[in-house]
């Protein structure tokens, strides 16, 4: 059974002057248990929406959204969210934001300090952990965002764009670090991000997203098995050819957008 199984999904955003904005169209896609599926696409096609859907955080007009069978109404416990904009709260030091989910669900107190130093130790967060948000770079304010999400434990992870204010050189320890929890830990992953060498290094499946409304593009499996290797012929190859589908898709139907 497919951990995530998404049928025909539409969705329009209302708009105050009485003109709808279409965001996704007739989306079906199933992700299987312990899969890494990203999503790419022209900025403003919808990914950030489906992955809002998917959370439980938004709701769509048509079509179901489903974990383990049962439908997604409002978010739970097990899909944990990285923000494309960590939303962390400013009153709260680091440790008490990552913390928050814990607090919430009361997981004991010995245990939330020994999940805060592990995951505080794995983002790199170590010695700010009494800092507030308002004193951290973006990449770190989005690292505190992606502790906040892992700390639960989730069986699925949504991803939005999660390394987009990381340096290059975190980036690429992240994305490794991603990997091995995912092993490790057998996670499900839904990955947004507008790069494409990162996807093709990451997923299981890239999902191509046509520009606004957003609708499945084009669907590549990448099979190269894991531990892959940066620069890897295949996989950039891969990523030039998505590359090329999705200037195709723009010029056919909305030149001015990039990704
Ligand atoms: N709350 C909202 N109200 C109205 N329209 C919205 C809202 N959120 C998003 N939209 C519109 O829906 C479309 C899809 O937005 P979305 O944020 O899902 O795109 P995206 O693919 O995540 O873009 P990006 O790559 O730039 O993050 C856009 O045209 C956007 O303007
Ligand atoms: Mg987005």
């Amino acid at each position: 059974m497919p951990t995530i199984k998404i049928s025909h999904l539409y969705k329009t955003y209302a708009g105050s002057d009485g003109e709808g904005t279409d965001a996704l169209e007739d989306i079906s896609l199933e992700i299987r248990d312990g899969e890494f599926v990203c999503v790419v696409g022209p900025s403003g096609c919808g990914k950030s929406t489906l992955l809002e859907i998917v959370a439980g955080l938004l709701k769509h007009d048509s079509g179901s959204v489903t974990l383990d069978g049962v439908p997604v109404n409002g978010t739970s416990r097990d899909i944990g969210v990285v923000f494309q904009s960590p939303s962390l709260y400013p009153w709260r030091t680091v440790a008490r934001n990552i913390a928050l989910g814990m607090e919430f669900s009361r997981v004991p107190k010995a245990e939330q300090e020994k999940r805060l130093k592990k995951y505080i130790e794995l983002m790199n967060l170590k010695g700010f952990e009494n800092k507030y948000p308002g004193q951290l770079s973006g990449g770190m304010r989005q690292r505190a965002g992606i502790a906040r999400a892992l700390v639960m434990d989730p069986k699925v992870i949504l991803m939005d764009e999660p390394f987009s204010a990381v340096d290059h050189l975190t980036r690429c320890t992240l994305q490794d670090e991603l990997v091995r929890i995912r092993q490790e830990e057998k996670k499900t992953v839904l990955f947004i991000t507008h790069d494409l060498n990162e996807a093709v290094y990451l997923a299981d499946r890239v999902i191509l997203l046509s520009p606004r409304p957003g609708r499945i593009q084009e669907e590549y499996t990448v099979s190269t098995p894991s531990p892959r290797s940066r620069g890897d012929e295949y996989l950039n190859h891969l990523a030039a050819r998505i590359m090329a589908d999705i200037n195709r898709g723009s010029r056919e139907e909305a030149p001015e957008y990039s990704i």
